[in-house]
């Protein structure tokens, strides 16, 4: 087990969450501290998803289960934990079709305005985020159903930071996408994290989680089974933690 984080931006106190009668989280502990990279892996239908959406209003939760900044958010509405700075990269990008790459960023400038996201702190501007990703310059009059997967994954992560998060959290980032261009999108975060944005990573490449992130947990059947930091996760472990105890390792 790795250390508490000294004084975290974000943590889960035994939050369970449900769709219906269907319990979907038991009791998860989680935490995140600003400029942090923590990636959540697990098989299909751990709770990776459920988490975040759980953090970011999308599900009820109890107040206690969540803090922010030394609050308990619990259960707050999905534009009020925008507004705290909570901003989800969903699966699937779910970007504005027949709008142009410059009208869906433009949409979360307005948007981050009109709430006055957390104070006049605006770290993250067009040039800031052109730099980052110099391809949406040359595409920014293109609709976004016409640019590739990971091209609209780059707009979907620019219209995340355009509204000046403390807090990223994206759902499978590299989910249908070529190696070279997973590669070019990972090679962003640091620059994200090193500005002071934590991130949380849901990622299905166990080997690229572990390289793109401080710490890691492992999710398996709504609950963590594993989590330290990441240069330190022996491979039996994860795979224990990620496949359960009965899994016999190779
Ligand atoms: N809308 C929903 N209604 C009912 N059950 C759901 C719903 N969404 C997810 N679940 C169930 O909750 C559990 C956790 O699902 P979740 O989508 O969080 O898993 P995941 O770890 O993100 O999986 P994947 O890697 O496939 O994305 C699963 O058993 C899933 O079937
Ligand atoms: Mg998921």
């Amino acid at each position: 087990m790795s250390a508490p984080v000294s004084s975290p931006l974000l943590s889960t106190h035994g939050l369970c969450a449900r769709y219906g009668d269907f319990q979907a989280l038991f009791g998860i502990d989680f935490e995140i501290a600003s400029g942090e990279v923590v990636a959540l892996i697990g098989a299909n239908g751990a709770g990776k998803s459920t988490l975040l959406r759980s953090l970011v209003g999308l599900l009820p939760v109890a107040q206690a289960m969540v803090r922010f900044d030394g609050q308990a958010v619990g259960g707050s509405a999905p534009h009020q934990m925008l507004q705290r700075g909570l901003a989800l990269v969903p699966e699937g990008r779910r970007l504005f079709t027949g709008m142009t790459v410059a009208d869906n960023l433009q949409v979360a400038i307005d948007h981050a305005r009109a709430m006055d996201a957390h104070g006049t702190a605006r770290p993250w501007t067009l040039d800031r985020l052109f730099d980052l990703f110099p391809i949406l310059l040359q595409k920014r009059r293109t609709p976004v159903e016409l640019l590739s997967g990971g091209q609209q994954q780059m707009v979907a992560i620019g219209r995340a930071l355009l509204g000046q998060p403390r807090l990223l959290l994206c759902d499978e980032l590299s989910l249908g996408l070529a190696p070279l261009v997973i590669r070019e999108i990972y090679a962003a975060l640091p620059s994200i994290a090193a500005a002071g944005t934590a991130i949380v990573l849901v990622e299905q490449d166990v080997a690229l989680a572990c390289r793109a992130s401080h710490r890691l947990y492992c999710m398996l059947e709504g609950r963590i089974t594993l989590t330290g930091r990441s240069a330190d996760m022996a491979r039996d472990d994860i795979a224990r933690a990620y496949f359960g105890a009965s899994h016999a390792v190779a």
